[in-house]
This record gives C-alpha cells, sequence and structure tokens, in this order.
C-alpha cells in the first residue's frame, strides 16, 4: 500500500494516524494490523474478525457483471461527478466492492489518492489491486471509520451502507458525497423472473435519511439505462445482490433457464450528492 495512501488511515482502537512498519502498519500506542500478502489491510477492532460483508461468490460475480459493462454507464455517471465536484483530500468509496468505481473515480481525478473500504476480506483482496493510486481496507460501515478526520475530499457511497455520522467527520472542507441507490423499478424484469428481492419503497426513504442531518442533500438525479444480458450475466446480477442469500442455485437455474437469451432488462438508479452544512453556510 502506498504510504501517501496509509496517511489517510486511523487506528480503529485509538484513532491515532497509522503509519508503515515493515509488513504492517502500526500507530503511535503500539496497535499494529498486519498487510496482507494481496496488499489490503484489516482494520476491525478485535472480536470483529471472522468475515462479513459479500461472499467470495456474490463478489466474483459481481466483478464478472461489471466487467461485462453492464454498469459502465454508472461508472461514467460517478467518473463525471466526481470530477466536477471533489473537494481536496482522498477519494473514499465505503462499501467499494471490488473498486470497479473507484478505479474510473481515480481515473478522472489525476492526482488523488483512493481508499477502498469494504467488510468483505474477498472484496479488498480484488480492490487492492484495482488502482495503482488506490488502498484496500477491511472495515466496517457501521463503526467508527478508520480514516482520518477531514481527510476525504470526496466519499461514494454506491449501493453500500450509510453511515452519516462518520461520513461528513471524515469529509474536509469543500469535500462531497456521491450516493448510488436503486431505483423501485430497477432491473425490474429480472426481480420478476428470478424472484429477487425487491427494493422496499419506504426503504429509499429511510435510507436516503441516514446521511441527514449530518450532511446536506445538493441535488438528486434519476438515471436509466438499457441491458441485454446474456442469461448467464443475468445469474450474475442474481448472485451479487442480496438475493444471493436467500436464492437456491438449482431454483434459480431453472427460472434463468426460462428467460430469453439475451434478457432485456432497465437499470434503474438515482444519484444523489451532498456536501457539508458548514460549506453551503
Ligand atoms: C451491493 S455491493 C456494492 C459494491 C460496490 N459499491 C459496487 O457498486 O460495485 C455492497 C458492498 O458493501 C459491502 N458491505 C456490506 N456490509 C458492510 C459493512 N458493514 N461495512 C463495509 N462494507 C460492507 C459488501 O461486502 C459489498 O461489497
Ligand atoms: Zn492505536
Amino acid at each position: 500500500m502506498l504510504p501517501a495512501v496509509v496517511d489517510f488511515l486511523a487506528c480503529p482502537y485509538c484513532a491515532a494516524p497509522l503509519v508503515p512498519a515493515g509488513a504492517a502498519l502500526a500507530c503511535p500506542a503500539g496497535h499494529s494490523f498486519d498487510l496482507a500478502r494481496s496488499g489490503y489491510v484489516t482494520l476491525l477492532p478485535r472480536g470483529r474478525r471472522g468475515g462479513g460483508g459479500d461472499t467470495a461468490g456474490m463478489v466474483a460475480a459481481r466483478d464478472r457483471f461489471l466487467a461485462a459493462g453492464h454498469y459502465a454507464p454508472l461508472t461514467r455517471l460517478l467518473a463525471e461527478a466526481a470530477a466536477a465536484a471533489a473537494g481536496p483530500g482522498a477519494v473514499l468509496d465505503v462499501g467499494a466492492g471490488t473498486g470497479h468505481h473507484l478505479a474510473a473515480v481515480l481515473d478522472a481525478l489525476p492526482d488523488r489518492l483512493g481508499v477502498a473500504l469494504d467488510l468483505s476480506r474477498y472484496a479488498a483482496r480484488r480492490a487492492a489491486r484495482a488502482h495503482p493510486r488506490a488502498g484496500a481496507v477491511v472495515a466496517d460501515a457501521w463503526r467508527a471509520l478508520p480514516i482520518r478526520t477531514g481527510a476525504a475530499g470526496l466519499v461514494l457511497d454506491v449501493f453500500s451502507p450509510r453511515n452519516g455520522a462518520e461520513t461528513a467527520r471524515v469529509l474536509g472542507p469543500g469535500g462531497t458525497l456521491l450516493v448510488v441507490t436503486p431505483a423501485a423499478d430497477h432491473l425490474a424484469e429480472l426481480v420478476g423472473a428470478l424472484g429477487l428481492l425487491t427494493v422496499d419503497a419506504d426503504k429509499d426513504a429511510r435510507l436516503a435519511g441516514a446521511f441527514e442531518p449530518h450532511l446536506e442533500p445538493v441535488d438528486r438525479t434519476e438515471h436509466r439505462w438499457r441491458l441485454a444480458l446474456p442469461r448467464a450475466e443475468a445469474v450474475a446480477a442474481a448472485a451479487m445482490g442480496p438475493s444471493a442469500h436467500h436464492l437456491d442455485a438449482a431454483d434459480l437455474a431453472r427460472r434463468a433457464a426460462a428467460l430469453p437469451e439475451p434478457v432485456g432488462t432497465t437499470a434503474s438508479v438515482v444519484l444523489t450528492r451532498y456536501r457539508r452544512p458548514a460549506d453551503l453556510g
């Protein structure tokens, strides 16, 4: 991990700055965190080890789906919004998954460094290779983020957990938060045909509340694009999402076999931009 990326990180026990120490990162109080061979670091307090977040299968399915370009319009949208809105400081992607969107955002911001934060070590393993200017951290977005106060100029939250107080803490002056949520009709044709979990109508409002009053929404835009998914990638879409925990593989295969080849569906997402109340006056 680049030492300049380590400069953004904080000890999960005492919040002090971390510095490289051989094959580990350490704080002045002597708390030490080994770097995995694949380059990520786990910054979870003791007792919180032992997994969480997306499974290996979910991460592999997401990697496949993203690599096929089905969410390229979303990645482009994020890169454009980032170039227009980033304040000074790091780019933090919370629930970064494979780091796919973060990598495109860093390409659009050639002088910035990035941190991919995810609870899944399978995701962190991939995110560690996502971009030469990014580091990957296993951490829990529901707890204190192991990121120094005010270190981020841009935070991304794409279909991921939302911790308003901590996001506001790590955003520095002039910072922006970009949040992507699924709209009610996101992948509606797959939801019906494959028996996926639906986005509950109240959930959007409930989740949107999670960043307020810590941050102020500035604007909200809806984006839709058509997808023509080969059946195998429709299955990947099911396997990478929350339905993965509920679906029986045999049932999914049977339902997928009845789909047209390719299956047409619409991706439908909402992008909300937030700023710090202090910056809005
Ligand atoms: C739907 S995926 C989105 C991944 C990525 N943002 C993307 O759009 O490709 C949600 C991600 O949040 C991660 N996640 C779930 N719970 C988490 C938590 N408590 N803290 C950090 N990450 C978490 C999962 O491991 C998964 O990678
Ligand atoms: Zn410490």
